[in-house]
């Protein structure tokens, strides 16, 4: 293996590739060529096309060169002299393509969720130890947003008191064509379940974020809304953390028209509002003029504006705004964290922790009782086949 030399890449662009042209690939495209520490020098896609369309984009729609496209990721790295790999593949994939480009010594960005299961999870885990000077961060883009951001620093520096407890509810709609259009949408194996796993996971990374580690958990889970996929559509589930604050998780992909993706957090000091990226309520107590009330009022004393100024405060009925702009800034995360050697924000034990709390919640869902998230990250559920409970 070739650990790299952080001391040459500081005087350069760090040459990247994007492993998956769909719809994420393509954006992680446009935010690599966005970058100035960076230069987007191949695309690879089983469905060669994919690579060579997206290639053609980059040159013609984004005027930036050609990068070189390929169909594995294998023959691109013999090729093409690659600093970091972005793995932008179906989840299930995650990890071997990972594994295969820190085996090669390159650093790693995976797309949420590091992969579908926890002895997966692990194998990245293992390889990363293994590779000396290599960055490897896992997306979770809304760790970024100025409101989490806001929020986590208010919980760390005691702002809000002892949190009491979260909730994290994202009420979506995905459309019965939104599954038809990748064979491996809604399957066990390559999305690694359904509104939790692939579109809910943001939502539990950012819980952990402000709640800390969960202890137990307990889960229920439905397909109501769909047809012809394996995995849930409808989740809720309690847990607690080792700080004996209580939260509740609720993920759907089934609440038509959509609504919005909300995190409360709870204190006996403060309270905040996380909605669709936004901080739409924050009050600590140390800030309010009455210096804090024995009983409050619905929504009293917003100080949100305060916290993170008007845009970062104000209503995001569709969140499309914030998502580019969260990717860049988990990317020059990265390329900090590469040119400086500190850790990325989000790493591998923040991204398994997210995973095996989706995977506790499934574990719980289908035994019918409440499970130990140390158990599920121990191996001990690991050959359990998992499924979609309901009526
Ligand atoms: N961070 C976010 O907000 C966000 C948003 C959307 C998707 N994602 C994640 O991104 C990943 C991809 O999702 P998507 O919606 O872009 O899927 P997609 O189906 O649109 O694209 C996946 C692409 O990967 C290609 N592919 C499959 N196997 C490959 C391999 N072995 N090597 C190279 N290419 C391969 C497919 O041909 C396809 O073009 C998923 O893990 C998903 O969870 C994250």
């Amino acid at each position: 293996m070739t650990a790299l030399n952080t001391a040459t890449q500081a005087k350069r662009k760090l040459r990247t590739a994007v492993v998956g042209c769909g719809v994420i690939g393509r954006q992680h495209a446009q935010v690599i060529t966005n970058n100035e520490d960076l230069e987007l020098v191949a695309l690879v896609d089983t469905i060669e096309t994919a690579a060579i369309s997206l290639a053609d984009s980059v040159e013609k729609d984004l005027q930036k060169p050609r990068p070189a496209a390929y169909s594995s990721l294998a023959d691109a790295l013999k090729d093409t002299q690659i600093d970091l790999v972005a793995v932008c593949t179906p989840s299930g994939l995650h990890a071997d393509l990972a594994v295969e480009a820190l085996n090669a010594g390159k650093h790693v960005i995976i797309e949420k969720p590091i992969d579908v299961d926890l002895p997966s999870a692990r194998r990245v885990a293992d390889a990363a130890a293994a590779a000396t000077g290599q960055v490897i961060s896992v997306i979770s883009q809304h760790r970024f947003d100025p409101a989490s951001v806001a929020v986590a620093r208010a919980v760390r520096s005691g702002r809000f008191g002892r949190i009491t407890s979260g909730v994290a509810s994202l009420a979506w709609w995905r459309g019965q064509n939104y599954y038809d259009s990748g064979q491996w949408r809604g399957t066990w194996e390559l999305d690694g379940g359904g509104a939790v796993m692939n579109q809910g996971v943001h939502s539990v990374d950012l819980l952990l974020w402000f709640l800390g580690t969960p202890v137990q958990i307990q889960a229920h889970t439905a397909l109501l809304a769909h047809e012809r996929i394996e995995v849930e559509d409808t989740a809720v589930a309690t847990v607690r953390f080792a700080s004996g604050a209580l939260a509740v998780i609720h993920c759907t992909t089934a609440a038509y028209p959509g609504l919005t993706a909300r995190i409360q957090v709870h204190g006996e000091k403060g309270s905040a509002v996380v909605d669709n990226d936004r901080l739409q309520y924050f009050h600590a107590a140390d800030n309010a003029p009455e210096g804090g009330s024995s009983y409050g009022m619905a929504g009293a004393g917003n100080q949100s504006e305060l916290e993170v100024g008007a845009h970062d405060a104000s209503a995001n009925m569709d969140g499309a705004d914030d998502l580019q702009t969260a990717h860049q800034k988990q990317y020059a995360d990265v390329v900090e964290s590469i040119r400086s050697g500190k850790a990325p924000r989000v790493g591998v034990e923040e991204a398994t922790a997210a995973l095996a709390t989706v995977r506790a919640l499934y574990v719980s869902a289908t035994l019918g009782s409440a499970v130990y998230f140390e158990d599920v990250l121990a191996g001990k559920y690991d050959e359990l086949v998992v499924h979609t409970g309901g009526a």
